[in-house]
């Protein structure tokens, strides 16, 4: 089957609501579409929306649009060949091998493959002579063989060469291995390993290839780890350690941990749901990430100050993007791992324990404001009052205000009116600067500043609106492009991006091929595919689009005129020219 086949089996098969609800989206009917919240801004009140009729979706927050195919590539970060066949997958379709990735795709197919090459290496190392250090150190922080086995762990030897020229022997070339931050260029201009003397911690994608490494020095020396830089396949702050087996998890929810040895050691304790970011602060990305896998997190950082202080940015982080939180405290001072180790056989019942006993983010956060104020005295309480307030105005559900402002109220004897009407009173600040937000950022569609998609709306805004037009009509009527085609060549289209699409519906409807949003976007990157998305959706059914295509045809010509008779390019026309032209004029002033 070739590429062209699997999509019109997919467009036959493919429904784009199971395809994202299946990402832990929950949708919402509103008329003829679905709404959701959306998986690539984060947000908390729905503005996805889904278009079963053509199989697309668009956000109103973000602009992230485009058909079932570009939802994969940028919900997998997939280029277009590689989501078609993971849909295709899904669907029990056949792919052909030969149906062969080009340009970054095998770029980063070769990444993958050096990545798994030198995780087997590392993982057999452990058991060499050379590993023998490493093992013991592993053993001796209390891991099983069985869990060694599960995450893949392996040593990079003291040879500063060792894994590049394995690699180098299996036809792995240095640019390659250079790209994959497995090995860099030293001083003296020999290609080096990027790893050496290490406890390896394979990182593995969702689909089980391994995209990175993070790396532990055994000893005391700095840096205690060291991670792989970001690579064609690998950006830290949108992964996060062990995410790959933690989905698979029947618990209902992620734990949410600082270091790969907490999750290992958690993991080992029987909580599978246990996951880290990659040796940085929680990014929104990854709350968006997790955010597809369940709706519930419990954090359980490390309760050293820097692991509270962490837990502090990482909650609202958590929130915005619709997730619930939990907060593990752990007792005198310990991380995950350490807990787990000095509850030995009882670990697991003293974990759970902890679980179970974790209050929500809002109860962490109030406690961590009563710990730093005198509620004794009237300043303190003043000052506890005030930022309770600022704490609250920050939510958007307001049986979750009304209930801590009750709370708060009978616990410090003041009225509960007063917290209220001060949450208020923040809440409207805050409403006014999101209205003044939202003014400014529409201001800038109308004037339509820097479009990166299609530059040159800029300065042909009516022509370009004319092009969209006809562009969301034809695609939407498919049976008017033979008219329109044969009246209207690509040519005369003005801004390059809509020119790009239409000459893409033209060269297909002479192929005889069809055009919808799912027949085209492999032509398209993921941005100029939420684009065309929005200009398909801009459309008024009740309309005739015959006459729309007229009219909108009307309007480019005329200002293609304007461009061919405009001072610079006067001078190269005949006179008989500019006479027609002029005359054109005369008729349209009539
Ligand atoms: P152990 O000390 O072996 O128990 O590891 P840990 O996982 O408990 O590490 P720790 O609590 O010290 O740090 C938490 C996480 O921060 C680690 O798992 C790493 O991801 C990251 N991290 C720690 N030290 C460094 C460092 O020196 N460089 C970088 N890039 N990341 C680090
Ligand atoms: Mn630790």
């Amino acid at each position: 089957m070739a590429l062209d086949d699997i999509i019109q089996e997919l467009k036959f098969r493919v429904k784009i609501e199971d395809v994202v609800s299946s990402y832990n989206i929950q949708l919402k009917r509103s008329s003829r579409n679905l709404v959701g919240l959306c998986p690539f801004h984060g947000e908390k009140t729905p503005s996805f929306n889904l278009y079963p009729e053509n199989n697309s979706f668009y956000c109103f927050g973000c602009h992230a649009g485009g058909d079932v195919i570009t939802f994969i590539r940028k919900m997998e970060n997939l280029d277009y060949v590689d989501a078609v066949k993971l849909l295709a997958q899904r669907y029990n379709i056949d792919i052909p091998e030969s149906t062969k990735d080009k340009g970054l795709s095998n770029l980063r197919n070769r990444i993958y493959e050096a990545n798994k090459e030198a995780a087997r290496y590392f993982h057999r190392k452990l058991y060499t002579q050379e590993g023998q250090n490493a093992l013991n150190y592993l053993k001796g922080r209390g891991l099983t063989e069985q869990t060694i086995k599960h995450f893949g762990l392996g040593y990079s030897t003291s040879i500063t060469y060792d894994l590049t020229s394995y690699l180098n022997d299996k036809g792995f070339k240095n640019t390659e291995l250079i790209q994959a931050n497995l090995s860099f260029e030293s001083r003296s201009g020999r290609i080096v390993d990027r790893f050496i003397d290490r406890i390896m911690f394979p990182i593995m994608d969702l689909r089980g290839n391994v995209i990175a490494f993070g790396g532990r020095i055994m000893t005391d020396q700095k840096p205690k780890y060291l991670n792989t830089s970001d690579t064609p396949v690998f950006k830290k702050s949108n992964n996060c350690f062990a995410l790959s087996f933690a989905k698979n998890s029947k618990d209902g929810y992620l734990i949410l941990a600082e270091g790969y040895m907490d999750v290992i050691a958690l993991h080992q304790a029987g909580f599978e749901s246990a996951i880290a970011t990659l040796g940085t602060a929680l990014t929104k990305e990854q709350a968006i990430l997790l955010k597809r896998y369940t709706d519930d997190i419990v954090l359980c950082y490390d309760s050293d100050d820097a692991g509270q202080n962490a837990t502090m940015r990482a909650i609202p982080i958590l929130r915005d993007v619709g997730l619930n939180v939990r907060v593990i405290n752990i007792p005198n001072g310990k991380d995950p791992d350490e807990f787990l180790k000095t509850n030995g056989e009882n670990g697991h019942i003293k974990f759970k324990q902890l679980i179970e006993k974790s209050g929500n983010d809002i109860e962490y956060r109030l406690q961590k404001l009563k710990n730093k104020l005198d509620l004794d005295s009237p300043d303190g309480k003043v000052a506890y009052l005030t930022q309770v307030s600022k704490l609250l105005a920050t939510f958007d559900s307001e049986i979750e205000i009304d209930v801590y402002a009750r709370k708060i109220a009978a616990e410090l004897s003041v009225a509960p009116y007063s917290i209220i009407q001060q949450i208020d009173k923040y809440k409207q600040k805050d409403y006014k600067t999101k209205i003044q937000q939202q003014r400014n950022k529409n201001n800038m569609e109308v004037l339509v500043v820097n479009d990166s998609i299609n530059p040159d709306k800029k300065t042909h805004l009516m022509a370009s609106n004319a092009e969209e037009q006809i562009i969301s009509c034809i695609i939407n009527n498919p049976d008017i492009a033979g008219s329109i085609i044969s009246k209207f060549p690509p040519e005369k289209f003005i801004t390059s991006f809509n020119k790009k699409i239409y000459e893409c519906i033209v060269r297909r409807f002479n192929d005889k091929k069809e055009f919808s949003v799912m027949d085209i976007s492999g032509e398209f990157s993921n941005d100029e595919n939420s684009r065309i998305i929005k200009i398909v959706h801009n459309y008024n059914k009740n309309c005739n689009p015959y006459e729309i295509c007229n009219d909108c045809i009307n309007v480019i010509d005329k200002e293609n005129d304007k461009i061919a008779f405009s001072g610079d390019n006067l001078s190269n026309k005949s006179e008989e020219d500019v006479q027609k032209y002029i005359d054109r004029l005369k008729k349209q002033k009539k």
